[in-house]
């Protein structure tokens, strides 16, 4: 089928509102072929994807490890039955605990991050017995019911009524999360570092100032980790970079490979007896499907010192390279900002920062802006990236900051 007919096809049946709007700025990619960092169009023109879908992408497209432990598995295995006891969710579990701080070592998994969110609200609200959920204005943990309820207006309003008890507040400000948490809150929920917010990276005490308010009340801290978990901050977890443990850690995105789906919710085993007295009262048909967990558990071995080491080197490599253009075009100036590789690109303007999405679209590089911040563009390569392929990247920039600037 030629590119028109599926876009054709698929406004008629998916989303007509999507293909007209990627028509309408002439960026319209219907991924092909792919493999590794590039992902290439139904024509044939090449994209270093710079978006990852978030991280769903970390190790790059169609990972040959991630491509031979499912294919192993489905000699043996396939979805599972959610009622039974199951190895290989036992045995991913086991390995996820490890890499955990201690006492963060029970896992109720999930098909979607929302899923693995709704989870967590679930069980905070539980456990405590309470009703209000805290979160920060312009986060974002997905579409589902209860992770909904913690976004923005804008996303929820036509879906009123919603579960009531969900609280905003502004993010990285401790006296704001001081003023709202109290008897009535169940959990604060918040994102380590906020991507549609515009990759906002928090003071480095925030989260421990937030653990601090929530424990002095009884309140749980859940951190989303769906996009900063498996290595993209350069640390396994992002939280790590805080000196923090929270009560409840959401996983998602990476931990598929970008192979199968799958999601977790680990928590700590204090809160164990819930589930213990109830194991039956949430249920996830697909949720750590058997072949799934082989994808993940292929995921963690992959995130190990060799790939951070990588995260690290190319976080130095890209930071410094784009900082330069910055100052060479100071027409089309941005800073870097974030933690490892959740970078973001901030620009002084929206239009400028849109345009540049166009101009590296056209360029062969792949990227989105934060919906929550338009003027910040969000770049998360693979963490898989050599510095060839960064070099690709960087000649990408190169070409529409000096585009940008005429
Ligand atoms: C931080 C964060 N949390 C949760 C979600 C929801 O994940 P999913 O789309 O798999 O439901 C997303 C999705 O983009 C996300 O970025």
């Amino acid at each position: 089928m030629n590119k028109e007919k599926i876009m054709e096809l698929y406004a008629r049946h998916v989303s007509s509102g999507k293909v007209e709007m990627y028509k309408k700025y002439d960026i319209a990619l219907v991924p092909h072929k792919r493999r590794g960092v590039f992902l290439y169009d139904i024509t044939g023109k090449r994209y270093i994807n710079c978006h990852c879908n978030g991280g769903v992408f970390n190790l790059g497209h169609r990972n040959k490890k991630i491509m031979d432990a499912v294919k192993k598995a489905m000699q043996r295995y396939d979805i599972g039955n959610h009622h039974l006891i199951s190895q290989p969710k036992a045995m991913l579990a086991q390995k996820l605990a490890a890499t955990m701080p201690h006492g963060l070592n029970q896992v109720v998994y999930g098909v979607s991050g929302g899923e693995a969110i709704d989870t967590a609200i679930k069980l905070a609200r539980a456990v405590t017995g309470r009703p209000n959920i805290i979160s920060a204005i312009g986060g974002y943990h997905g579409h589902t019911g209860l992770a909904l309820a913690t976004g923005d207006e804008k996303f929820k309003k036509p879906f009123e009524p919603l579960a009531p008890g969900f609280i905003q507040v502004p993010f990285n400000d401790v006296e704001a999360m001081r003023a709202a948490v109290d008897e009535h809150t169940a959990a604060v929920i918040l994102e380590t570092i906020p991507a549609t917010l515009g990759i906002v990276v928090p003071h480095k005490d925030y989260f421990k100032e937030v653990l601090k308010i929530c424990h002095s009340h009884g309140a749980l801290l859940i951190m989303d980790e769906v996009q900063t978990g498996f290595g993209r901050t350069g640390k396994l977890w992002g939280f790590e970079h805080f000196d923090v443990v929270p009560d409840i850690v959401v996983l998602g995105k990476g931990m598929s490979g970008g192979i199968y789906p799958i999601t977790a919710t680990v928590y700590k085993e204090d809160y164990a007896f819930f589930f213990k007295e109830n194991p039956f009262i949430h249920i996830s048909t697909f949720g750590g499907s058997e072949i799934g967990c082989f994808a993940a558990m292929a995921v963690l071995d992959m995130c190990d010192s060799t790939l951070l080491n990588n995260v690290n080197e190319m976080t130095d490599y890209f930071t410094k390279k784009l900082s330069m253009l910055s100052s060479q075009y100071p027409k089309a100036s941005f800073t870097v900002r974030g933690l490892g590789l959740m970078m973001g690109l901030a620009f002084n303007d929206e239009m400028t920062a849109l345009f540049m999405v166009k101009l590296l679209f056209d360029n062969g590089v792949y990227v989105v802006y934060s919906g929550n911040d338009p003027k910040v563009i969000q770049f998360l390569p693979p963490l898989i990236i050599t510095k060839r392929e960064a070099d690709l990247v960087i000649a990408a920039v190169q070409k529409s900051v000096q585009a940008l600037s005429q």
